[in-house]
């Protein structure tokens, strides 16, 4: 199986477990990390809507917890009539812990796949090297 269709079927089996009675949309994300691990998250709303968290920070999360640091690659899926769009918190997430060039692939559950990167979807990141640390 190649490595992206192994995140993509990663990716729809989390999607299942999403909780998102409010709206409705379930996601699904899985990325595969420096070590080669692959983890996953899904969206988990609140009644408290601005509670809810986004499936990529749930997978982020996963691959913190499980002592990776670095994503290599990023599958995100929803049923969705066009391949899914990271939100914009999210692209700032996914590029703390990942460069401009990883591939990120957006898909619909019917397998429509658009493969971008990082950096297309987040020009111009604010990142550390803004910053004396
Ligand atoms: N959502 C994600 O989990 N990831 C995305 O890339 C787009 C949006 C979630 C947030 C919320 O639970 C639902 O989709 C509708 O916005």
């Amino acid at each position: 199986m190649s490595k992206e269709r192994e995140l993509f079927n990663a990716a729809i089996k989390v999607q299942k477990n999403a909780y998102a009675p409010y709206s409705n949309f379930l996601v699904g994300a899985a990325l595969r990390s420096s070590s080669g691990k692959i983890y996953t998250g899904c969206n988990v709303e609140n009644i408290a809507y601005p509670e809810g968290t986004c499936a990529e920070a749930g997978a982020i999360a996963s691959m913190i917890a499980g002592g990776d640091r670095e994503i290599k690659e990023l599958t995100v899926v929803a049923d969705s009539s066009k391949p899914v769009a990271p939100c914009g918190g999210c692209r700032q997430k996914i590029s703390e812990f990942g460069s401009g060039s990883i591939v990120i692939s957006l898909a619909t559950t019917s397998g429509d796949i658009i493969s971008t990167s990082l950096e297309e979807l987040l020009p111009g990141a604010f990142d550390q090297s803004f910053m004396k640390l």
